[in-house]
């Protein structure tokens, strides 16, 4: 009986562990991000929104981080092959920002695929 209570009781705590690892991330397509990965995975949101602002206040278009991009490489497929859309947690966007607690609202408008 001990014997179970603890293994049940390790079988918990290994469990608390996995859920608090980090999250895992869907691999890109391409050779390199358009920072390296350190830089973006700090500073993505200063690039994205510097754009935002950049864009709607000045009409910069076309610069290289645009979000259409982003989701070219970063795409994940489905089963069937299919890029997954913001609603799937496994969207690239998702990953990190469901372990974050983040909400961005930037797929109201763009589209995510
Ligand atoms: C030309 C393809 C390409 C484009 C465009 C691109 N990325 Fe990347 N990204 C990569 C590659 C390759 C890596 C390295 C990690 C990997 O291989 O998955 C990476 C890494 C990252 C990481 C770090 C992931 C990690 O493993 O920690 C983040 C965050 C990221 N990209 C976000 C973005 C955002 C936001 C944009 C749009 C501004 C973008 N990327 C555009 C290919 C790309
Ligand atoms: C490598 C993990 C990771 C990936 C992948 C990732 N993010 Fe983030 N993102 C974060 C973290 C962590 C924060 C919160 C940073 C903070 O609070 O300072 C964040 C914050 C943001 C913010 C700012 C939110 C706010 O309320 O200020 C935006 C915008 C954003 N991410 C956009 C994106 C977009 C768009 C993608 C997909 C192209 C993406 N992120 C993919 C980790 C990630
Ligand atoms: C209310 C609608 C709206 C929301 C919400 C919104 N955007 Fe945008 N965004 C736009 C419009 C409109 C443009 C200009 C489109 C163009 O350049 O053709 C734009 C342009 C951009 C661009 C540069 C061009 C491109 O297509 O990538 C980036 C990057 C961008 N937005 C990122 C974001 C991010 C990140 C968020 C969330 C934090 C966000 N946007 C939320 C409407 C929105």
């Amino acid at each position: 009986m001990v014997r179970i209570l603890l293994a049940l009781l390790i079988g918990m705590s290994l469990g608390g562990l996995a859920l608090a690892a980090e999250p895992v991330i869907p691999k890109a397509k391409g050779e390199r991000c358009v920072e390296d990965s350190r830089t973006m995975r700090t500073s993505h949101m200063e690039l994205l929104k510097h754009q935002r602002d950049l864009t709607l206040r000045a009409g910069v278009r076309g610069t290289k981080h645009a979000l259409k991009d982003c989701l070219t490489c970063h795409a994940v497929p489905d089963a069937q092959g299919q890029p997954v859309g913001i609603e799937d947690q496994r969207h690239f966007c998702n990953v990190c920002h469901g372990y974050a607690a983040v909400r961005i609202d930037c797929f109201e408008c763009h589209v995510s695929k």
